[in-house]
């Protein structure tokens, strides 16, 4: 299939780590030039250099979310270097304390909302104007199955979560009709770093995880990253406000 990606630009915030830079590779793959934005520079550096030993287009630049004038930094940069951008996919987010809410400290409420929330406001309001300006794309956040259902000792992340939902959503129903697609990929349980040193500390938390999904394992990487790609994809074209879940199952079950 053809993506439809060739010479189109893509901002991935997160481009770093993880999915993010899987993401990052992938769109290359598929023709795209792209920004590699992460708090991590080195690390954006090194997507960058796994993009061109492939003989792709990239850029890393440096960007915390939590800081706006980052965010405006690397949207000008695809502006100026590439000549616009096409699409913005923001991952980075929050991980959880596992604690019930009456134990979350004030100063974690305020830094996990500003990370998974603030980064994901952050993200349209300065991509989607940048989309507009380029005829047209979209815009991809990073929920999770807890923005979407309620689980034990996951109350503040839950609350991030589904405040990524709600903007997305809305967004979705703003953009519509200005050529700018908005949707949201909530993982599963994912083997991130964080996720497997939990896993390790309380091993009854991931059997009690993995029992919920009927794949019976957890989400790789480069699987968040393909349909995060697809949704930039003109296989997308007619999707927007959706809320994909990449979970292996996990809510299927009451
Ligand atoms: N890990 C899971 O099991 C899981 C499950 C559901 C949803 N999610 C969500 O998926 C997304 C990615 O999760 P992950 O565990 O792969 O992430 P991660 O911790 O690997 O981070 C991804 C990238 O974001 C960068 N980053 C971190 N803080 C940043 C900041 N302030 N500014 C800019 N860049 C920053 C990191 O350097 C890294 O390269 C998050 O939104 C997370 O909430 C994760």
């Amino acid at each position: 299939m053809d993506y439809g990606l060739k010479d189109k630009i893509a901002l991935v915030v997160g481009g770093g780590g993880g999915s993010g830079r899987l993401t990052s590779v992938l769109l290359s793959q598929e023709g795209a030039k792209v920004v590699v934005a992460d708090v991590n520079e080195e690390a954006a550096i090194e997507t960058v250099n796994m993009i061109q030993s492939e003989g792709g287009e990239a850029t890393a630049i440096k960007l915390d979310v939590l800081n706006e004038g980052d965010m405006i930094k690397a949207v000008n940069l695809c502006e100026k270097k590439y000549g616009g951008l096409h699409f913005g996919i923001n991952i980075v987010g929050t991980s959880t304390d596992f604690v019930d809410i009456t134990q979350v400290p004030t100063e974690n409420f305020d830094r996990m909302f500003n990370i998974g929330v603030r980064s994901a406001y952050y993200g349209m309001k300065y991509q989607i104007p940048a989309i507009m300006r380029s005829g047209g794309g979209a815009v991809t956040t990073m929920g999770s199955n807890g923005g979407l259902v309620a689980e034990a000792r996951m109350g503040l992340y839950s609350a991030c979560k589904h405040a990524v939902v709600g903007m997305t959503k809305s967004a979705a129903i703003d953009f519509a009709q200005k050529g700018v697609r908005v949707n949201c990929v909530c993982p599963g349980p994912m083997n991130s770093v964080g996720f497997l040193k939990k896993a390790e500390q309380e091993p009854e938390f991931a059997e009690r995880m993995l029992a919920k999904i009927p794949l019976k394992r957890m989400i790789d990487y480069k699987e968040i990253a393909g349909t995060l790609v697809f949704l930039c994809s003109s296989g997308a074209s007619a999707i927007t406000g959706e809320i994909f879940e990449c979970s292996g199952g996990m809510l299927l079950r009451a």
